[in-house]
């Protein structure tokens, strides 16, 4: 149970912004990101803002799970936040979006950046001692007849925004980065909180990306890059100075060969750390 969620009270903010959204809440499902694209699959591509107070299967980027942490005991606050917000989206240009989405989301946590949060391209965030606190899972859905758009541009898709994020202590067993969490700084904060503090920007942001693309958001990325100017290892081996995102939300990375641009979605990239 995770405390009352303000599913009115989002309604009220949501709707303006997208006319048409539901707000539903899954006591327990497989995976938000899932269940939104095995509806887009089946023609459901109805804007959804769905929330899983606990996910049996949630996934991460590169195939990788998404284990949410654990709760303390049944019926206490939860500790992790799981959501997948769902559009049809046809933006001029995709690139960067889940820049975009993660700038968004370290400014509804962290507005005025006291707590330190950080982005990690392309789409985790971090806490200033390179914790994880939150990921991001970006997919979409093949093209959707018929649909009312947010963008300009022509062949719709159904986006899928998949968040996670760590409200309480975890542990960092089998975890690949060691875990933050939000009640560090913020020891009264609940997962309703931290929705209502982020949904109504996220929706108002992925709308914006959908107008102008990544260009407004790259300032906002630059300031919480958490590789920018730190020596980085790729996971083919390439290591090299990393020079911050392009305008096509891009990693650069200055190699011994030169300087690289990084796109793959299949890469993943990591700090050198003292010993490497
Ligand atoms: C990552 O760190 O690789 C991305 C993690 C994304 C997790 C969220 S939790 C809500 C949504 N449903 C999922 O199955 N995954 C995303």
């Amino acid at each position: 149970m995770a405390g009352a969620w303000p599913v009115a009270e989002l309604s009220a903010a949501l709707a303006p912004l997208l006319p048409g959204l539901r707000i539903e809440i899954a006591a327990e499902i497989d995976s938000t990101n899932t269940e939104l694209m095995r509806r887009a699959r089946a023609g459901d591509t109805a804007p959804v803002l769905l929330v899983a107070e606990r996910q049996t299967a949630g996934r991460g980027r590169l195939g990788r799970p998404w284990e949410s942490a654990r709760d303390a005991e049944p019926g206490a606050q939860a500790a992790s936040l799981t959501f997948s917000l769902g559009l049809p989206f046809a933006p001029r240009d995709w690139s960067g979006l889940s820049l975009a989405v993660g700038a968004s989301v370290a400014d509804g946590l962290d507005p005025d950046g006291a707590a330190g949060v950080r982005l990690k391209w392309p789409n985790d965030l971090w806490m200033a001692d390179d914790r994880k606190l939150a990921g991001i899972l970006i997919e979409t859905a093949s093209p959707v007849a018929g649909a009312v758009v947010a963008g300009p541009a022509l062949a719709p898709r159904y986006l899928v925004v998949g968040i996670g994020i760590n409200i309480g202590p975890r542990d960092a067993q089998g975890l690949r980065a060691p875990p933050a969490w939000v009640r560090e700084w913020r020891p009264a904060a609940t997962a309703a909180d931290v929705l209502r503090d982020i949904a109504p920007p996220l929706v108002r942001d992925v709308l914006a990306f959908g107008l102008r693309g990544l260009a407004p958001f790259a300032v906002r990325f630059d300031a919480r890059d958490a590789l920018r100017g730190r020596e980085v290892e790729l996971s083919d081996g390439t290591t090299g100075c990393c020079e911050g995102i392009g305008w096509g939300g891009e990693l650069r990375v200055r190699t011994a060969a030169g300087l690289q641009s990084i796109t793959s979605s299949d890469l993943s990239v990591r700090p050198r750390r003292a010993g490497d």
